[in-house]
């Protein structure tokens, strides 16, 4: 929380057990074999479009009706959350929304950020990464770029399993770099409207 409020972003290992992060990575992989997972579209309702050049996972959103026990737990520790950055930060968030993210070997997502200039609700953004094999060179890092200046790296996080990563999503440039096996993550959105 400390350097979420000096920094405006912030990373942690020590929230989610590795066995929790474990059964999503097998659920994920499920879900990707038995087809649930989507190929992701970038731009705004009404001009939705593929192009795995700029961005190139699979998603599946979590809905609180068809949520497994798992996917369920996962919500509710995210509704906490919620709760306790409303009270350091009064950022008046309301609620979240959040998928699972495959990326296969070769995709990734350009510099971009997640809710431009503000003109959205997206307040801060979250990042649960799971992949228990990942090792330097398997690429897949989280580029994070000064909200002023879009070409200055602050840091370039691993999406090693268990590593938790939140930002104020209208600051930060950020980037997927290339993947090289599969990498997987569950990412979301708090937001300060209502549904
Ligand atoms: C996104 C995104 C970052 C990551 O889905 O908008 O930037 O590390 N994801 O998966
Ligand atoms: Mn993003």
């Amino acid at each position: 929380m400390e350097s979420l409020a000096q920094d405006n972003w912030a990373t942690a290992n020590d929230i989610f057990p590795s066995e929790f992060c474990m059964a999503l990575a097998q659920e994920c992989h499920r879900l990707h074999h038995e087809g649930e997972l989507t190929k992701a579209s970038i731009g705004h309702a009404g001009s939705k479009t593929i192009n795995a050049e700029i961005r190139g996972d699979f998603t599946l959103w979590l809905e609180e009706n068809t949520a497994s026990e798992l996917q369920q737990s996962f919500l509710d520790q995210m509704e906490l959350l919620k709760s306790k950055l409303n009270q350091f930060f009064y950022l008046g968030l309301k609620r979240f929304e959040s998928h699972f993210a495959l990326y296969p070997p070769g995709g990734g997502y350009d510099k971009h950020i997640d809710n431009h200039r503000g003109s959205g609700a997206r307040r801060i953004t979250f990042v649960l990464y799971l992949n228990p094999d990942w090792k330097k060179g398997d690429g897949g890092e989280l580029s994070l770029y000064e909200p002023d200046d879009e070409n200055q790296l602050i840091t370039q996080i691993e999406p090693r399993l268990g590593t938790f990563v939140l930002f104020r999503s209208e600051l930060f440039p950020h980037q997927v770099e290339k993947s090289h096996s599969h990498r997987l993550s569950l990412t979301g959105w708090f937001r300060n409207d209502a549904s």
